[in-house]
């Protein structure tokens, strides 16, 4: 069956623009400002984008594109040694970042129909920790399910199912076609509507104002780095993924740049909404904006709820808020689920809808596991593991395997061949030595990390048989996968420059 292919290039940039703009960017993005230096962190950002985000968003488009594959037969058509390296990739992705991610888009479809009664009372902190989520003391008392977010994670697997169901043109593409532009009402509606609030000044200030003594700090910049490189679904196999799905002819430095600065434009305007609300908080109850600002979960699910109530139509702006949530998070939960189902139908040209419903449901069951007490713990556990170590390890590599075992020139020149903005030979010395580089000295620092205090002060038997084993399982799963023989065909088609 021929290649699925998008309608248009500009579809192709909503969804990998959707992929992009997920959770993280709307209050991940603003915290790390405010922490590292405020208008100063825009430096090693900027700096993180310009010399790893973009080059590697470049590499990832122009290998889905040259070789018209998925990640595993992308690697497959470079050395069938590195395919397990494709596998893994897609499925952790798969079995791990989808399954809490899509808990998290749970939580904020429940909080969505809070907001209007502003049903967590008086104390959001307590609500939130003690009777939505009832977190059990540790990762070993899993407890029992929680119903409404498990009634709210159905309609969320529902909802990826009857998206990536539809296929690249009619489901996914089309469905970022209403999500995209709804996210930017949203957003809009949501900036423009907390600049209004009283205070809101002095939450800006906190966040834009340069400290640039914070600079010489190494986890600014690497901090930095990090948020880069999961903001863009870098190493996910998404963008490798979406890429072979564009016709010969496609622009790819353009596109590049552009999901890239969209996608960074949309979290350094989401801020705003999120400090100036800050700074509302911190003017109505006479505390400092140090004392309101929290990281991540803590933010959106403590401090914004509290700060909505206080609001007048807080209702309204708090369904506003946890909707614009659900909207970014699932635009980028369907790219995941796409970059596996991509690679299944490579590699065994199975049916595709029979494999997204079996896939749907497996994520389902898969998911149920977080929406337990013990949830928000595994959550912490398994994200930390996958992101700080799985994320960062494929990139390593997948600069090692592009840049040195492919023959890189030749695949700058394609780039080169459909592309406005031409790349020179810097962009062969970012990818084969400099990014490299730059992510494993974030693995280093991690791993020195790790090992000097167990992570989040949970014991070191749930770090290693959570966190450790879900990479460990899921690399036993690329290798099994990798071994396994292609359909006939698929990886004798050679790439599209040869
Ligand atoms: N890029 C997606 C996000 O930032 C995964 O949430």
């Amino acid at each position: 069956m021929a290649r699925e292919q998008w309608k248009s290039q500009f579809g192709f940039l909503l969804a990998a623009v959707g992929s992009a703009i997920g959770l993280g960017n709307i209050w991940r993005f603003s915290y790390l400002a405010y922490e590292h230096g405020g208008g100063a962190f825009l430096i090693p950002y900027l700096a993180a984008l310009l010399t790893a985000g973009i080059p590697l968003l470049i590499l990832e488009y122009g290998i889905g594109h040259e070789r018209v594959a998925s990640a595993p037969l992308a690697y497959a058509k470079i050395s069938k040694r590195w395919e397990w390296l494709g596998w893994w990739a897609v499925l952790f992705v798969m079995f791990g970042i989808v399954l809490y991610y899509s808990v998290v888009i749970a939580w904020c479809l429940d909080y969505f129909v809070l907001a209007f009664s502003l049903g967590w009372g008086d104390d959001p902190n307590a609500f939130f920790f003690e009777q939505f989520l009832q977190v059990s003391k540790s990762p070993a008392e899993v407890g029992e399910i929680r119903t409404p977010i498990l009634a709210a994670l159905a309609v969320v697997w529902l909802i990826n199912w009857a998206i990536v169901y539809r296929g690249v043109q009619r489901g996914i593409e089309l469905a970022n076609k209403v999500l995209m532009p709804t996210l930017l009402l949203l957003i809009l509606a949501l900036v423009a509507w907390s600049l209004t609030l009283e205070g809101a000044g002095r939450g800006i200030a906190a966040y834009l104002t340069p400290d640039f003594s914070r600079l010489s700090d190494p986890k600014v910049w690497i901090d930095a780095y990090s948020q880069i490189f999961f903001t863009l679904s870098l190493g996910f196999g998404i963008m490798i993924a979406y890429a072979s799905y564009l016709p010969r002819k496609a622009d790819i430095t353009r596109n590049a740049l552009l999901t890239a600065f969209i996608n960074s434009g949309f979290s350094l305007f989401a801020g705003f909404a999120v400090f100036a609300v800050l700074g509302f908080m911190a003017n109505s109850q006479g505390v400092a904006i140090s004392e309101v600002a929290s990281e991540s979960i803590g933010l959106a699910f403590v401090a914004y709820p509290r700060e909505v109530s206080l609001m007048p139509g807080g209702n309204l702006f708090g369904a506003l808020f946890f909707l614009c949530l659900v909207v970014a998070g699932l635009s980028s939960a369907i790219s995941i689920i796409e970059a596996f189902v991509a690679a299944m139908v490579d590699k065994f040209g199975v049916d595709r809808q029979k494999l997204v419903t079996f896939i749907c449901v497996l994520g389902f069951l898969g998911s149920i596991v977080f929406t337990t007490r013990a949830g928000l713990l595994w959550l912490d556990i398994v994200d930390h593991f996958v992101t700080h170590y799985g994320l960062v390890s494929v990139g390593i590599l997948e600069c090692f395997v592009v840049g040195w075992l492919f023959n890189l020139p030749k695949l700058r020149r394609h780039i080169n061949r459909v592309s406005s903005v031409q790349l020179g030979g810097w962009w062969d010395f970012l990818v084969k030595i400099f990014v490299p580089l730059v992510l494993a000295v974030i693995l280093a620092g991690d791993l020195v990390n790790e090992l000097q205090k167990p992570y989040g002060g949970y014991s070191w038997t749930s770090l290693i048989l959570i966190g450790r084993d879900w990479l460990l399982l899921t690399l036993a799963g690329a290798f099994i996968l990798a071994c396994r023989p292609w359909r006939t065909g698929s990886r004798e088609e050679g790439g599209r420059s040869d």
